[in-house]
């Protein structure tokens, strides 16, 4: 039984292994700067752009992103209040905004469009009107 037992733990901690090692484009986890309080766009180069996003009820700040084509965005990510989703449309990312947390990903855009980003965690009863975009052009 204890072999058993040792070996189910052995896989369970494989696979835990094997699915960080999958996915490690998951967003990561940054310490909580105060200075980080109000949304913007900073522009480093022609190619290369940080979002500085802030959730709250129920809106997403700054709402529109203008990004030329072929920019890589790092996004940061918080709340103001409760936990609000961040999902932008095509670019498979999924992250959480939480109050006294940032969160990071990269993201690139090669192609011009209107990207739909929407909260996609329940927050109250303006959930559903959550959304900003970012433009590529
Ligand atoms: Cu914010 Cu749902």
């Amino acid at each position: 039984v204890l072999m058993i037992t040792g070996a189910t733990l052995a896989l369970f901690i494989f696979s835990i292994l094997y699915a960080r090692g999958k996915y490690n484009d998951a967003p990561e986890c940054l310490p909580f700067d105060k200075t980080y309080e109000t949304p913007k766009v900073n522009k480093l180069d022609d190619k290369t752009y940080q979002v500085y996003a802030v959730a709250q009820m129920w809106q997403f700040q700054p709402s529109q992103i203008y990004i030329p084509v072929g920019a890589e965005v790092d996004f940061f990510l918080t709340s103001k209040d409760v936990v609000h989703g961040f999902n932008i449309a095509e670019k498979n990312v999924n992250m959480m905004a939480v109050y006294g947390n940032i969160n990071k990903t990269t993201v690139k855009f090669d192609k011009p469009g209107v990207y739909k980003i929407t909260c996609h965690e329940y927050c109250g009863v303006g959930h559903q009107n959550m959304q900003a975009e970012v433009i590529v052009n």
